[in-house]
């Protein structure tokens, strides 16, 4: 994975001929973010929105939370694998599992941003009562991306449900997931 080397003193960058400008402290940072979740499963919503995290940042670490409390359809291995796949095109991410606070997660592999996706407004009280707590426990910012609007309808909840009554949610997750839920849900595989 791409790092850039720190240092503790104001970088020099030249940029044009002979000309040195000195840079921001900081400027030299690896901007490692998050994109925290259940990912059960992982949806093309969440993909766009890691996707575009990957091209906005230097490090994108996806953190699949093991909850305890949440009866899940895949268990965190399978979910983290499915993402570690269906992401394998991206050098600069990588997916990891966690359990607790996000904020302790981030302090423990030096992230400093959340990125979330906001799909409605309905999303948005919760979000931002999580981003201003994150804060507020750690100082950790919450980033926030608007989804594309193919996918603003789009949870994985929803998916589940709909494919459990064999309803049709192919376009809406990964094709590698579409089999495993089929697997899962002890449906035949797609002709
Ligand atoms: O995909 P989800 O289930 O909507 O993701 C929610 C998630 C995992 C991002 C959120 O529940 C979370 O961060 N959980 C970790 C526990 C935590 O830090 N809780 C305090 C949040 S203020």
């Amino acid at each position: 994975m791409a790092r850039r080397p720190s240092g503790t003193v104001s970088p020099r960058v030249r940029c044009w001929h002979d000309i040195t400008v000195d840079l921001p402290e900081g400027w030299n940072r690896v901007r490692r973010v998050v994109c925290p979740g259940s990912f059960d499963p992982v949806t093309n919503g969440h993909l766009d929105i890691i996707g575009r995290a990957a091209r906005l940042y230097d490090e994108v670490v996806v953190a699949v939370l093991t909850n305890i409390s949440k009866q899940a359809l895949f268990t965190t291995d399978e979910r983290v694998e499915m993402l570690r796949e269906v992401t394998v095109g991206y050098e600069n991410v990588r997916v990891a599992r966690f359990h607790g606070l996000i904020v302790d997660f981030c302090r423990a592999n030096d992230i400093s941003a959340i990125v979330k996706g906001l799909r409605a407004v309905s999303d948005f009280e919760y979000e931002q009562m999580m981003s201003q707590m994150n804060y507020r426990l750690a100082g950790i910012e919450t980033l926030f991306m608007t989804t594309n609007p193919l996918y603003a309808y789009l949870r994985s909840s929803l998916v589940k449900e709909i494919a459990r009554y064999g309803g049709d949610v192919g376009g809406l997750v990964p094709e590698l997931v579409l089999v495993r839920l089929r697997d899962r849900l002890g449906q035949p595989p797609a002709i």
